[in-house]
């Protein structure tokens, strides 16, 4: 499959115009954040985050997919690393694959005894590679879903920590990069991010654009009447007619 250009990427801003996520108000990260749903090895983006574990050796799912199509140059220089603590992120060239660097982040196994050590690693793994991203100047850096697969993370939870950490980062930092992509795979994952993100990045509200252009609309019609009307009269007709007086006089005597 030929390599998808950060650019190809839909933005939400998009995908709101194309009305395939819901409404809601208005923030001001919609064109920076990217949504698209297929093998995030086929990206050609600045940095590919992969789900890892704590070897960084490589194993299944999306770090399989990554090891393979990178080649062995990628484990070989994973192995100077030295492992990698979970919740934390490192990062290494790309090597075959069509990014040019990738984060290897190591997500939580989901204790659903201890949700919130696990929410607190999540956000941990979102952090530290965002982080990393702007430390080595990448401007655009795709997530694959950390810990949604065989580490159990529910899909929902694992989403809303995601967009929320995103979200505080743009909020702060915004400006130092040009997309953050989030990459779907199965389909609980689409289903997850396809309701979380407009309630996370919502779009303009349409009516108050609407509002505002019905006003102004409004305002030029108004104008336009006016000036059809005649001047306002300064002086009152009767002085300018002497007989308007009497004839008003008689008239108003008759009615
Ligand atoms: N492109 C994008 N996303 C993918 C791909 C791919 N090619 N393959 C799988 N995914 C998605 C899965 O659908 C899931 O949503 O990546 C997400 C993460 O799933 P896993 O790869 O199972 O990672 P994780 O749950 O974090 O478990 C990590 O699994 O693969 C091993 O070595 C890895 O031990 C580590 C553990």
């Amino acid at each position: 499959m030929a390599p998808i250009a950060a650019a190809d990427i839909p933005s939400l801003g998009l995908l709101y115009k194309l009305k395939k996520l819901d409404k809601a108000q208005t923030t001001p990260h919609n064109d920076r954040i990217g949504l698209i749903r297929g093998d995030i090895t086929t990206l050609a983006v600045d940095a590919i985050v992969n789900a890892a574990n704590n070897s960084l050796l490589g194993g299944g799912g999306v770090d399989g997919a990554i090891h393979r199509a990178a080649g062995r140059g990628l484990v070989t220089e994973c192995r100077t690393l030295k492992g990698c603590d979970t919740g934390s992120a490192k990062i290494t060239d790309a090597y075959n694959l069509p990014c040019k660097k990738v984060i290897h982040t190591v997500g939580p196994v989901y204790d659903d005894l201890r949700p919130e050590r696990s929410e607190a690693a999540l956000r941990g793994c979102y952090r530290s590679s965002l982080e990393l991203a702007v430390q080595h100047g990448l401007k655009t850096i795709a997530f694959s879903g950390i810990s949604t697969g065989v580490y159990g993370y529910p899909s929902l939870d694992a989403c809303q920590v995601a967009c929320d950490t995103v979200k505080q980062f743009m909020d702060q930092n915004g400006k130092k990069l040009d997309k953050v992509i989030f990459v779907t795979f199965e389909a609980k994952d689409v289903r997850s991010y396809d309701s979380t993100l407009p309630l996370y990045f919502p779009p303009d509200t349409e009516t108050s654009v609407d509002q505002e252009k019905a006003a102004e609309d409004q305002a030029a019609e108004a104008e336009a009447t006016a000036s059809k009307l005649p001047d306002v009269p300064t002086t009152d007709p009767a002085d300018a007619d002497p007989d308007h007086a009497q004839k008003k006089q008689k008239h108003d005597g008759e009615s």
